[in-house]
């Protein structure tokens, strides 16, 4: 065998407690990018892992192996798409063929975070659809169902040849901050797009809803936010986004609340990407705190997904 330079092996645990969904209803494959989501699911439905053992090849390329029987059996690949984005849908795929090659009877993928969601569309000419790409590929390697969390994009998982769902973690994010002592939290949208994500915090926090104009250039891929007028005027404020990347709509949504009066302002998204010097952007524009769930993991992963996708996979068994 070639050698190796990089080895990352789960061990395998089999669960001997009963599953709260019968002797043999689905088992969990722990995915090499979500083990400890993945052991946290297992943990919380009873459900049996699946170990994976994976291998970086010194030329980049990715090999898995499962060390577990699915022979007749509905798995669940529990695998999130974060960086490196490519080699995370590769083990993904090569972990659905790896099933079905073994008799698997159904594959379920539970991709927290969906890479190439926000490429749903034809922006400018001659670009790709690159989710409609990613959905071909992994309808190919034998996926029957995905269910993923706060798409950037509904629309995109119209364009996967099989059911694909989106389930949203911001009811979670929102507790959060009800569980920090936060009170009527304003929640803001930094983007008219998002206005449900802030809606539905609104029902957590119990306090007002708002929302900023955002425009990109889609050439230089640059932001600008405009200034509505704002009811924050010491208030405690929660920026809801589905993805913090660069930090850059966090800091311009940052700004504009500071120079209209918030106490305090605080950022919440469910993925994580926070590339490059986003934190301290972040902070230096006079955020408290960052807080993501575990669809990227990640320092800020302070809420985890668990009990919502155990939740949704009660409802698919
Ligand atoms: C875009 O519309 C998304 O909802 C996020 O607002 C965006 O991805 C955040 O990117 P960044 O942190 O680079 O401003």
């Amino acid at each position: 065998m070639a050698r190796l330079n990089r080895v990352h092996e789960v061990q395998v645990e089999t669960k001997q407690s009963k599953s709260q969904f019968g002797e043999t209803a689905m088992k969990i494959i722990v995915g090499p990018s979500s083990v400890e989501l993945a052991e946290k699911i297992s943990q919380q439905t009873g459900l049996e892992k699946v170990s994976v053992a994976t291998r970086i090849f010194p030329d980049g390329e990715s090999y898995v192996r499962l060390d577990g029987n699915v022979e007749g059996e509905h798995v669940v690949i529990v695998q999130t798409t974060c960086a490196p984005q490519d080699s995370h849908l590769m083990q993904l795929a090569f972990i659905a063929a790896t099933a079905k090659r073994n008799n698997a009877k159904k594959v379920t993928a539970v991709v927290p975070y969906l890479a190439y969601a926000r490429q749903d569309k034809i922006f400018l000419q001659g670009e790709n659809v690159s989710i409609e790409t990613v959905a071909a590929m992994l309808k190919a390697a034998g996926i029957d169902e995905l269910v993923t969390v706060n798409v950037h994009e509904a629309n995109a998982l119209k364009l996967f040849a099989f059911p694909a769902k989106t389930v949203s973690a911001i009811p979670l994010l929102a507790k959060y901050f009800i569980q920090k002592g936060v009170e009527k939290a304003f929640a803001l949208s930094p983007d008219k797009g998002a206005m449900y994500i802030a809606q539905q915090a609104r029902t957590v926090l119990q306090g007002e809803v708002g929302y900023l104009e955002k425009h990109r250039d889609r050439y230089t891929g640059q932001t600008t936010q405009a200034a509505s007028h704002l009811n924050v005027r010491g208030k405690s404020v929660v920026i809801f986004d589905d993805i913090i990347s660069t930090g850059g709509t966090i800091v311009g949504a940052a700004k504009i609340l500071r120079e209209q009066g918030a106490a305090h302002v605080y950022t919440a998204c469910v993925h994580g990407l926070l590339i490059g010097d986003a934190e301290k952007l972040i902070l230096n524009a006079g955020v408290e705190e960052i807080v993501s769930t575990d669809s990227v993991p990640s320092k800020y992963s302070k809420v985890s997904l668990a009990p919502l996708l155990s939740q949704e996979l009660k409802a698919l068994s």
